[in-house]
């Protein structure tokens, strides 16, 4: 499709790594790599587009709001005039950033004033499913407990029950013990996954999240 497939990638890398030097939530630059590598995996199953897709999962985390101080907006403004820099058509720079600005989980969860409409194309599906896969099994706890000790979170309290049906702006807000977070989000993934290939390995990073809590829990000495 594109003839200079392999120099927008590059320069996409490049644009990309600089944002991602100094990031210390699990949001860094090898989250992007593994999304990348598995959403081209799932892509080239689902003969989607591998061009959107790649570059919407080397973007995918690049307007962030955690990045600009809770704005939702700012970051995807950047991402879009970087896209505008490069000599692609308009149609693929919207789609683009259609994808990358609405797969975060945060997105998913209700909120009165979002009348946005969804974006549920091949190519947003698949780069969603590798995102999601990426906050799941023993990469997924890594992250979350690193989210957790960036942001002074305590591992688990027993006093503190998770909020199951948490809205977008107490997710925002939210000063929960990580363990919670399991509970918020994290085992909620696997019901959120579109593609086949997806849904399978979603099956076995679920397990391995119900099988570490087990443990913790068996541990820490309150086993149900
Ligand atoms: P979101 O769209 O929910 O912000 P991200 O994918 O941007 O999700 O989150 C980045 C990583 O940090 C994920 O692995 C996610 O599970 C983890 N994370 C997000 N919020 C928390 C939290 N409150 N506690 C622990 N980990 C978290
Ligand atoms: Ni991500």
């Amino acid at each position: 499709m594109y003839s200079n497939y392999d120099k927008l990638i590059a320069e996409t890398e490049k644009f990309v790594q600089g944002f991602f030097q100094d990031e210390g939530t699990g949001h860094d630059w090898w989250h992007t790599c593994r999304v990348r590598k598995l959403a081209v995996k799932i892509a080239r199953k689902e003969k989607a587009d591998l061009f959107i897709v790649e570059m919407a999962a080397l973007l995918h985390d690049v307007g962030d709001y955690k990045l600009y101080n809770g704005n939702e907006e700012k970051g995807w403004k950047i991402v879009r005039e970087f896209l505008n820099s490069l000599s692609i058509s308009e149609e693929a720079t919207n789609e683009i950033v259609q994808i990358s600005s609405n797969i975060s989980y945060m997105k998913s969860l209700s909120n009165k004033e979002d009348k946005k409409e969804k974006n549920e194309s091949l190519e947003f599906m698949i780069v969603s499913d590798a995102d999601r896969l990426d906050a799941m099994g023993a990469i997924g706890i890594a992250r979350a407990f690193t989210y957790g000790g960036f942001y002074h979170r305590p591992i688990y309290d027993p006093c503190i029950k998770p909020n199951i049906n948490i809205s977008r702006e107490e997710y925002k807000k939210s000063n929960a013990p990580t363990i919670n977070h399991f509970y918020e989000k994290l085992l909620k993934l696997k019901d959120t996954i579109y593609t086949a290939y997806g849904k399978k390995l979603a099956a076995e990073r679920h397990y391995f999240l119900e099988e570490y809590l087990k443990r913790f829990f068996a541990e820490w000495q309150i086993v149900k």
